[in-house]
């Protein structure tokens, strides 16, 4: 896949890395994306705790979970993330679209020569709702992170699984500026626990259940003529016919979150069995 200036050198890359990443064979990766991180860290739940498996490798993803800070991250994560030689993207997010600019500055300004570029996640401005969420925003929020960024660095920007509204948030971020886009992050669900005396659960769903609607939303772009972007596929990858299937609805590349979560070295595994696929036929 080739984002700008930059050719990744396998399909397969690790969304969402441990910050403690270690283990062989990452090194096979097209990229790393991080955590995502807010310009001040943000106190909650230690992954371990906020992250419940609800179904077959599905997981829930509670939205009370800690974030770090971008300093945070230029100190102490991103120099671990680096080690294994390939790009390294900064997920980032941000409550509006002038923190989108904050951060983007910062990150340009402290780690510019580190990373690849950013990853923009676009969640819901101003604690509002899914409404909010709207072409203008993401649009402004691009362009806002596009501006801070030297020409260099690619901008990756990850949508929702809403295939009904998909396309026109990502010809958004295309006018704004974008690299690529990502398809998809989580799905906002309720999860009721089996002890009846406890609260329900709100977080994203990933995994397994989430792979049918990423796959949709993945099609849904790949089949839009005015989109032009490259596609990261993700969600519910686990298997190499998993990445096949993403690449055969128009992803050029795929990202892997739950399956590295609940096996250790998935993404690692994958990218060595598509570099070797690759090889074999060449
Ligand atoms: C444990 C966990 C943590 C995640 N944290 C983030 C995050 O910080 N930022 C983000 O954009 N997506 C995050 N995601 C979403 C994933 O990057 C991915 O978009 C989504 O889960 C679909 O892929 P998957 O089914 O392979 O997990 C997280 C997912 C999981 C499972």
């Amino acid at each position: 896949m080739k984002l700008g200036a930059i050719t990744l050198q396998n399909s397969v890359c690790l969304a969402t890395a441990p910050w403690d990443l270690t283990g062989e064979g990452y090194e096979q990766l097209g990229a790393i994306f991080t955590k995502t991180v807010t310009m001040e860290p943000r106190a909650g739940l230690p992954g371990d705790e906020g992250i419940l498996q609800v179904a077959d490798q599905t997981l829930l993803n509670r939205t009370d979970l800690r974030i770090e800070g971008a300093e945070g991250l230029v100190q102490e994560h991103l120099p671990r993330l680096r080690r294994f030689g390939v790009p390294v993207f900064v997920s980032i997010t941000a409550p509006g679209v002038p923190g989108f600019r904050k951060i983007a500055r910062y990150l340009q300004r402290e780690a510019g020569d580190q990373i690849a570029g950013l990853e923009v996640y676009i969640t819901v401005p101003h604690g509002g709702s899914g409404s909010d969420v709207t072409a203008r925003f993401v649009r402004e929020a691009t362009e806002a992170v596009r501006n801070e960024l030297h020409a260099d660095l690619a901008l990756i920007v990850k949508l929702p699984p809403w295939p009904d509204h998909i396309r026109g948030l990502a010809l958004a971020a295309q006018e704004g500026g974008a690299t690529a886009l990502a398809a998809t992050n989580t799905l906002k669900v309720l999860h009721l626990p089996a002890d009846p005396n406890a609260a329900p659960l709100v977080g994203g769903l990933s995994g397994e259940a989430l792979r049918p609607l990423s796959l949709r939303c993945v099609w849904e772009l790949a089949n839009d003529s005015n989109l032009t972007l490259p596609i990261f596929g993700t969600g519910g990858i686990f298997t190499l016919r998993d990445v096949e299937d993403y690449l055969k609805v128009g992803a050029q590349a795929v990202q892997v979150a739950s399956g590295e979560w609940l096996s250790p070295g998935l993404s690692a595994r994958l990218a060595s069995e598509v570099a070797h696929n690759a090889s074999v036929t060449r």
